[in-house]
């Protein structure tokens, strides 16, 4: 596409936006194909970065403050710039951020004089210190049915990278893509940027061969396919809750954390509450406790009195459905022989977990497709196994709930309003969240 048509679709968007937002029928999200990787079991997202534009395949992290992308070898562009350290962008970046200084050639990550942050990988707890860049990225934009062409954001901030931090992520990924709670994430530059609402959804994909989906900006309809669906309808909400101190590596006193807290009171297990010590469910001033979503582990992870609790009540519940527990599978706990369980159009028929939230009739309930995890092995066993992971006795977060309990499953991020909203599986409104109609054009 040359590049006139984009600004000009641009300004088309700036002027007429006013009132599409005022017709939510009409709302325009920008979108991005989420895939699952069948190695790490993480996901990632595709945007379109630099000039010339090239498609990118960026590590989706929900939690993140700020992205990053490689940018030590092979980053071409001809719109790149360094933020001064000394500009207004650079004190709002974070407080007293280092000046960079590099005695090689002028690049991208190489500059003097240059605003640094520290980008971190949230899977290793790696981090780098790296030049923070301004560079074009565009996403494509979808009002619900057909997608719309490519729309620039000509300044799209974010941290340079080594190579080496990508270690632990998707093969494919050539940087991070942060959705966290601060004015730098993606969603945020781009809610900033098209005065747009500062609301996301996301819908990761259950198999890595057909993409998910997430919408920005936009608080819905969001429909898929077959039935032309609108998943907006269905979300229950719960509010947002505040982490008063941020767990990055790098922090700075006073920060509070750019991750989603929810407070989950209580975990039921066929609609039967399990016993919790309470004040592990509460965020602590000091940070710990609670409970948050992310990106960056495959399953739930619970503290081990919570873990020990829900394994208990599942195996009782399964008990009564004539289900005995077979060898376990690491990292899980409990397992059955797939020969021994019926598949539901929600997955296999097992008991309910539910995440209940302010009341006991707002609960994200958790079935089977959502619980349970296949495992195949060669020479013989398939099994089914519960999909949580013990966390141990002191992490720092009691429950972190993790991407198999997220997929197929939309889940909205409303910032606005401070509130995350969420379906449980699309599964039983007969469709997935690979159901997204990409294909269509304006
Ligand atoms: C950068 O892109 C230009 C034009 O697309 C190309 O001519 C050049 O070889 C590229 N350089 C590198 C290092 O990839
Ligand atoms: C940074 O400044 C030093 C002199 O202070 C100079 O030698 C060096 O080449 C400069 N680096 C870049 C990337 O311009
Ligand atoms: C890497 O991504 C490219 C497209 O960006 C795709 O064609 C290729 O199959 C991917 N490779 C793996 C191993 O996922
Ligand atoms: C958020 O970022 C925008 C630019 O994207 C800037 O205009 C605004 O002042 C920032 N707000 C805060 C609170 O830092
Ligand atoms: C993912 O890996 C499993 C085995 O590890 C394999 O059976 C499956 O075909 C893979 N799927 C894709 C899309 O590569
Ligand atoms: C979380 O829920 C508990 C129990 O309903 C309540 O006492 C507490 O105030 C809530 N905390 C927040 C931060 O909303
Ligand atoms: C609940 O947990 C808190 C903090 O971990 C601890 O101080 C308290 O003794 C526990 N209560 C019970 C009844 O185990
Ligand atoms: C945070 O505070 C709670 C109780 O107030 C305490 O049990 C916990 O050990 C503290 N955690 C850290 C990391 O200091
Ligand atoms: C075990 O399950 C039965 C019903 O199947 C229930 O009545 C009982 O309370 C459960 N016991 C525990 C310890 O969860
Ligand atoms: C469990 O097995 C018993 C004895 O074989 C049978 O009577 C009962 O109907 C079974 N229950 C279920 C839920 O299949």
């Amino acid at each position: 596409m040359p590049f006139h048509s984009f600004f000009t679709f641009f300004f088309f968007i700036l002027f007429l936006y006013p009132f599409s937002i005022q017709s939510p029928a009409h709302a325009i999200s920008f979108v991005s194909p989420i895939q699952k990787d069948n190695a790490t079991l993480l996901y990632s997202l595709t945007v379109y970065l630099k000039t010339p534009l090239q498609p990118t395949r960026l590590h989706l992290d929900v939690g993140a403050s700020f992205s990053w992308v490689a940018c030590d070898a092979g980053y071409n562009s001809t719109t790149y710039q360094h933020i001064p350290w000394a500009s207004l962008l650079c004190d709002s970046l974070g407080h007293n951020l280092p000046c960079s200084v590099c005695f090689n050639a002028p690049s991208p990550s190489c500059a003097n004089d240059s605003c640094s942050l520290f980008p971190e990988n949230s899977v290793t707890r790696k981090i780098a210190l790296s030049p923070a860049l301004t560079d074009s990225l565009a996403l494509p934009t979808s009002d619900g049915s057909t997608q719309g062409p490519p729309i620039l954001l000509p300044g799209y901030i974010f941290s340079c990278s080594p190579s080496s931090l990508l270690e632990g992520l998707a093969n494919n990924v050539t940087g991070l893509a942060a959705f966290g709670r601060s004015n730098y994430s993606l969603p945020a530059q781009v809610s900033n940027t098209f005065s747009v609402p500062r609301c996301f959804a996301l819908c990761l994909p259950g198999s890595p061969s057909d993409p998910g989906v997430a919408l920005i900006g936009s608080v819905g309809p969001y429909y898929f396919s077959p039935q032309k669906t609108d998943l907006s309808k269905l979300l229950v909400y719960t509010p947002l809750v505040l982490n008063p101190v941020g767990s990055t590596v790098v922090t700075y006193a006073g920060e509070p954390s750019d991750e989603y807290y929810i407070n989950m009171t209580s975990i039921n297990v066929n609609g039967k509450p399990i016993q919790i010590n309470s004040s592990l469910l509460a965020v602590e001033e000091n940070g710990s406790g609670g409970t948050k979503i992310s990106t960056a582990v495959p399953y739930t992870v619970l503290e081990s009195s919570i873990y020990n609790a829900l394994t208990t009540a599942f195996v009782n519940e399964s008990s009564a459905l004539n289900l005995t527990v077979t060898d376990t599978v690491k990292p899980f706990g409990v397992c059955y022989s797939a020969a021994d369980i019926t598949v539901t159009r929600v997955g296999p028929g097992v008991p309910t977990v539910d995440f209940v939230m302010q009341s006991d009739n707002v609960f994200w309930r958790v079935f089977g497709s959502n619980s349970m995890v296949r495992i195949t092995r060669d020479g013989g066993g398939d099994v089914w196994c519960l999909g949580f992971v013990d966390g141990g006795v002191n992490p720092r977060t009691s429950v972190v709930i993790g991407g198999q309990q997220m997929v197929d499953n939309l889940l909205q991020f409303d910032l606005d309003n401070s509130r995350l909203g969420f379906t449980s599986s699309v599964l039983l409104k007969g469709t997935t969240c690979s159901n997204f109609n990409f294909a269509s054009t304006r």
